[in-house]
């Protein structure tokens, strides 16, 4: 894969530079709940304004259909501003009179956010007339939005074909760390897979198969793994219907010499409720009456004992039912070896995708990873081996 076009490359001074970044972040009353994805980009933002650029902010929120006024980025501008200490000023649209008057009032330095793209039907369709008004207000375009990179939309990925494209710094060290980590990695590579269903990461799990030394699969995505064993899971989230799928991917496993890594004993309880009585059996003999909510004692210690062998690691997706307490356990303490190994540098420790992200947060290792990636969508066409429309634009030629 080429390397890409970054702001080294880019002469912003007193140029009109568009930004595209990923403000879609959590908001509760009006409030930003988790700023992480506006510090992310605010290395980008601040190199810019230090450079003489006039930097224009670029965002969708939410999802949208048409103009909204419960997803304007209005109220996001404090915090933003907040987050990079200088001030920030808003126009009520993205395109036209309102975009263009607010653009041509800038000085060198200054920063602006435009109204969320998505208010525009032509930003989803990737519209040629959309990106051309979008194009109209700037000189050069960045993308640092690796989290919505994976969406060939018209703020994303339009405005490449239109300006002169680069990458901003948060999405070229997100792709730099993603790279290191599944293209070029120390080897043994590992990846652990959990959440819910296999039937959403098939084409994952097809891609990891082929680059991993040893997968480790939990979460309710192993019940189907072990019920294609032919071991009874009880009541557990299963999906029955792919059992044949799961045994084509241990097939496929064991032709390719990869290791896959299931639990060997689980927790289980006979309902999904913050401390249900639970008790933990072996991975073969889960009672009819009862589900699994996470992974055992010998899980946790076979899973780590496959970390301390292995030099680099990928995670996607919880071990258990994590936002039911106690049952984070076993992902809490996984995660906990893995930091650990992290810190020792003797594990290179890649992890994303929505909930990972968040049961990292709870463990409290996310400072702790090599690179914990904010994307959740791109994060899993990534690891699918997908080309991400928004990064490929920005590839050198
Ligand atoms: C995300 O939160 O994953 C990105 O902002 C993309 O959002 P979308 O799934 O609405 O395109």
């Amino acid at each position: 894969m080429s390397s890409l076009r970054t702001l080294d490359q880019a002469d912003v001074r007193g140029k009109r530079v568009l930004v595209r970044v990923d403000f879609n972040v959590p908001v509760e009353n009006g409030r930003v709940t988790d700023a992480t994805r506006i510090e992310r980009a605010a290395p980008t933002i601040r190199e810019i304004a230090d450079s003489g650029g006039k930097v224009i902010l670029l965002s969708h929120f939410g999802r949208p259909k048409g103009r909204d006024p419960k997803a304007s980025l209005r109220p996001l501008v404090p915090a933003i501003a907040d987050v990079l200490g200088r001030p920030v000023s808003f126009a009520p649209d993205c395109i036209g009179e309102a975009a263009m008057s607010a653009v041509n009032a800038m000085r060198t330095g200054d920063v602006l956010c435009l109204e969320n793209t998505r208010f525009h039907p032509g930003e989803e369709r990737n519209d040629a007339d959309f990106v051309a008004q979008l194009a109209a207000l700037g000189d050069i375009f960045v993308n640092d939005a690796f989290s919505a990179s994976h969406r060939a939309h018209a703020s994303v990925e339009g405005l490449g074909h239109k300006l002169p494209a680069y990458a901003g710094r948060s999405l070229q060290e997100e792709v730099e760390a993603l790279r290191k980590a599944l293209e070029h990695p120390q080897r043994p590579l590992v990846a652990i897979v959990g959440g819910a269903k296999i039937s959403t990461k098939l084409d994952l799990l097809g891609n990891l198969l082929e680059k991993v030394d040893t997968l480790v699969i939990g979460g309710a995505m192993a019940n189907t793994f072990l019920a294609a064993l032919g071991k009874s899971v009880g009541k557990s989230l299963c999906e029955h219907d792919l059992v044949p799928t799961a045994r084509d991917i241990l097939a496929k496993a064991r032709s390719e010499r990869r290791e896959i890594v299931l639990p060997v004993d689980v927790v289980v309880a006979p309902r999904l409720e913050p401390h249900a009585p639970s008790h933990v059996v072996e991975a073969q003999s889960v009672p009819g009456t009862e589900m699994i909510v996470d992974i055992g004692r010998r899980s946790i210690e076979y899973f780590c004992s496959v970390l301390a062998r292995s030099k680099t690691l990928v995670w996607n997706g919880p071990l258990g039912a994590f936002e039911t307490e106690p049952f984070d356990n076993g992902t809490i303490e996984v995660a906990e070896a893995a930091a650990e190994l992290c810190g020792a540098g003797d594990l290179v420790t890649v992890a994303g995708g929505g909930d990972t992200v968040a049961a990292l947060n709870a463990a409290g290792v996310t400072e702790r990873f090599t690179y914990v990636s904010t994307a959740g969508g791109a994060f899993l066409e990534w690891l699918e081996g997908k080309v991400l429309p928004g990064v490929a634009i920005l590839q050198v030629k």
